[in-house]
């Protein structure tokens, strides 16, 4: 297979290009990027001399690169996003350009390329948000109910996604994810902005009351189910991908990740909340699970101390996007 991967050095997509050549060595991957604020090379350091790895630097909005990179691939796995709530409230348009219409420009790019598969990375948060007190899950069948930019950006490129399958016969696949963690996720986020700060002898700052609920899913076993999409899944369908079979709300992760650091609870800080919080998420990962054989490999527990070991091991990586741009972002963000 040759696939054209986009936004191959965010997060998930680093990760997913080093588990596909560890899995499929013999593939050819194109990781193309723009290589925004959260685009990091580094996160890829050790596969750059990999003969069947290559780079692009590009955006997705445009439609001549995008053209050029897409006539060698039959398989496109798309990630490129901005992809920060906290981001989009402050900058939508950013959100509206490169999810929405990024997303088109790729589906366009990809019906005159006649790619042999189109999957499209999206997030559960698209479906809205659940009460505490009900047992609700998200499912395959949950209508679409957005609520904040970057979620309704994201629910127009699954959108789009769809119309293209369905107008112009695009084999299209998407999974719809739950929150992702594990190597490489940029401090912006709560685990490993939780991690670094204690690490750096910091307060966790956790918002509002902090009883939201997530579900979590290790960056690994999401590449794992894309991986199982790509080889099994059926064209035209969507797939909803989470880790968890027990949900904790944010503080209690906190409690959990200073408990892996040795610290106590001073290190917690309650900082004011975000507009429009969505108070809780989960899904119900039954699809991919009895139809496809996927489910996650390990406990969230197993995996959060795979991951506070990554990145007491990582320093130097983390200690490097702390520094600059990021500064100032969490400044404004959470204050002094
Ligand atoms: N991180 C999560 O927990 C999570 C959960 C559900 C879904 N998702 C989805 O998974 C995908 C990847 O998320 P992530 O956390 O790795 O994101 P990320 O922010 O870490 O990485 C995004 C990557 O896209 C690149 N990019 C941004 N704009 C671009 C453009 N115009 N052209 C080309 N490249 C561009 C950036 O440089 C960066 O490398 C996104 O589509 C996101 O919506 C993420």
């Amino acid at each position: 297979m040759k696939l054209l991967v986009t936004g191959g050095a965010g997060f998930i997509g680093s990760n997913f290009i080093r588990y596909w050549l560890t899995n499929h060595p013999d593939d050819q991957i194109i990781n193309y990027d723009l290589l925004t604020y959260a685009g990091n090379l580094e996160n890829l350091a050790d596969i750059a001399g990999n003969p069947n790895y290559s780079f692009v630097h590009a955006d997705i909005c445009d439609l001549t690169s995008v053209n050029r990179a897409m006539s060698t691939v039959d398989t496109v796995v798309h990630f490129a996003a901005e992809s920060h709530v906290d981001r989009s409230i402050t900058d939508p348009s950013s959100f509206v350009r490169t999810n929405v219409l990024g997303t088109q420009i790729l589906l366009e790019a990809a019906l005159k390329n006649d790619v042999k598969r189109f999957h499209h990375v999206s997030t559960d948060e698209v479906f809205g948000a659940l009460s505490l007190e009900t047992s609700e899950k998200f499912k395959e069948s949950t209508n679409y109910n957005p609520r904040s930019p970057y979620s309704a950006s994201k629910a127009g490129s699954d959108h789009l996604v769809r119309a293209y399958g369905v107008t112009y016969g695009l084999p299209i696949t998407i999974t719809n994810c739950s929150n992702n963690f594990g190597p490489y996720m940029f401090p912006e986020k709560f685990i490993p902005l939780a991690i670094t700060n204690v690490l750096e002898g910091k307060k966790i700052p956790v918002y509002g009351d902090g009883l939201y609920v997530r579900d979590w899913l290790y960056v690994d076993d999401h590449c794992r189910a894309i991986d199982i999409v790509l080889q099994k899944g059926k064209v035209g369908e969507t797939y909803l991908v989470g880790g968890m079979t027990e949900l904790y709300p944010n503080i209690e992760i906190a409690r959990k990740i200073l408990k892996l650091l040795d610290k106590d609870e001073s290190f917690i800080e309650f900082v004011k909340d975000r507009p429009g919080h969505d108070r809780k998420y989960d899904i119900d990962w039954t699809k991919i699970k009895t139809e496809l054989g996927w489910e996650p490999k390990f406990s969230f527990d197993e995996w959060l101390e795979k991951t506070v070991l990554w990145y007491k091991r990582n320093e130097q990586w983390w200690k490097n996007i702390k520094s600059g741009e990021y500064k100032q972002y969490y400044t404004k963000q959470y204050g002094k």
